[in-house]
């Protein structure tokens, strides 16, 4: 499946430019968030139109948006938004341009900016594939990594014959899938992820939480699914529906709980995440039934809960990652070191609530993040889901 990739479609002057709005539906049917940017000649043979229609996105095709206003598209922005540049089709010319890094079109900016990895569907008649040049050109290409999906033979627009028609969507967007799943950065890694609040009940009905949404959890989960994990997540009550392509989702209520299926899990995980805001204490004595109200009592005896993150950092092996979080209420920079330090973790992501718009029940965060050997990443106020990218990226620099 392509859940949560981002496909970056590129289309240019060929024919076959037809095909790239069933190819953009079949992305998108496969969980694929698509953005299109076409190239002058591509807009001769279908229309922009078609393409943001079915993407719900504008489309790309210049660098400037209004001459009279001075307004232009970040080519680099797009470049890095994508996991994958998809030039389907790709023409003779493009091709050219590729291996010559060209850069004078906004699709060919955008080709040398971009950070993700390129694939190339060509489409042409069967003299221009079979060309020297053009087999060259894509020998370079394939040399520097580039993915090439092969055309098919069969009759082309030219009334003639061979090999040239570009591969049909179905297994253009087959192709994408296997890559994907051949090239993801964290295939075969095993992520545990604990999420949300936790609740320790003082009797039946009542009990002491937090404002914890879960949000960044699972937004974490999300980011590490998309890199090709398999994720668990440990999730307190939370009014979030399941991240799609989650592996296994456990839920519980308390910290008791939440350690519980912490500790069952941490051995065979790769890289374990603490993201919940566990209680830090619990009533020792809750009531199996409702208090009524003459009868609650007028102070509350507390005991600590156990310690997901500390007891993560002591069992730690050498190949494993551990993550913390850190919320503070001020600017929380020397609590978040220390407790890196004493929790033995690889990581500590520092939110704190002093910023607005980051922390608990928020759909943005801005974090710091420190690693065990000094080095720190302070990033802006983001989406979570953006924030979670910064994150699992910081982890995967670190460890490669
Ligand atoms: C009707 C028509 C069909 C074309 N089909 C193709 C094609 O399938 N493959 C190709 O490489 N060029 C084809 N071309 C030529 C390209 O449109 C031309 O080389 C153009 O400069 C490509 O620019 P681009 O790669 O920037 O989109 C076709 C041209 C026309 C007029």
């Amino acid at each position: 499946m392509l859940h949560e990739k981002r496909i970056l479609l590129g289309i240019t002057g060929s024919i076959a430019a037809y095909k790239s709005a069933l190819l953009a539906r079949e992305l998108q049917r496969r969980g694929a968030s698509v953005r299109v940017v076409m190239t002058k000649a591509a807009v001769d043979f279908i229309t922009p139109l078609t393409l943001a229609t079915l993407t719900n996105h504008r489309v790309y095709s210049d660098f400037t948006e209004s001459e009279e206003r001075g307004t232009w598209t970040n080519h680099v922005d797009l470049g890095l938004w994508a996991d994958a540049f998809l030039i389907a089709p790709a023409t003779a010319q493009t091709l050219s341009n590729l291996v010559h890094g060209a850069s004078d079109s906004f699709l060919l900016a955008v080709h040398l900016s971009s950070r993700c990895p390129v694939v190339v569907a060509p489409a042409m008649d069967l003299d221009m594939f079979a060309h020297p040049a053009t087999q060259q050109n894509l020998a370079t290409l394939s040399k520097r990594g580039v993915g090439i999906i092969e055309p098919e033979s069969g009759p082309l627009a030219s009334g003639l014959e061979g090999k040239g028609r570009m591969a049909e969507p179905g297994h253009i967007a087959n192709w994408m899938e296997t890559w994907f799943a051949a090239s993801a950065p964290m295939n075969g890694k095993k992520v545990l992820i604990t999420a949300g609040p936790t609740q320790e009940p003082i009797d039946a009905v009542r009990f002491i939480g937090n404002r914890s949404s879960g949000k960044m959890g699972y937004a974490m989960a999300n980011a590490f699914i998309r890199l090709g994990a398999e994720v668990t997540i440990i999730s307190g009550p939370v009014q979030l529906s399941a991240p799609k392509g989650v592996h296994e989702l456990v839920k519980v209520q308390t910290a008791q709980e939440m350690y519980d299926a912490a500790l069952l899990r941490f051995e065979s995980m790769d890289i374990a995440v603490a993201v919940a805001a566990v209680a830090d204490a619990r009533p020792v004595k809750p009531h199996s039934v409702k208090l009524h109200k003459a009868e609650l009592p007028k102070s509350i005896e507390l005991e600590p809960t156990l310690d997901i993150l500390g007891s993560w950092g002591q069992l730690k092996k050498t190949s494993q990652i551990v993550v913390g979080f850190a919320l503070e209420t001020d600017q929380g920079t020397a609590s978040a070191q220390s407790k890196l330090a004493s929790k033995n973790a690889d990581f500590m992501v520092l939110n704190s609530t002093s910023v607005s718009g980051a922390g608990f029940d928020t759909d943005t965060n801005q974090v710091t993040i420190f690693e065990k050997d000094g080095n720190s990443h302070k990033f802006d106020l983001k989406s979570k889901a953006e924030v979670a990218d910064d994150i699992v990226r910081t982890i995967l620099n670190t460890n490669n």
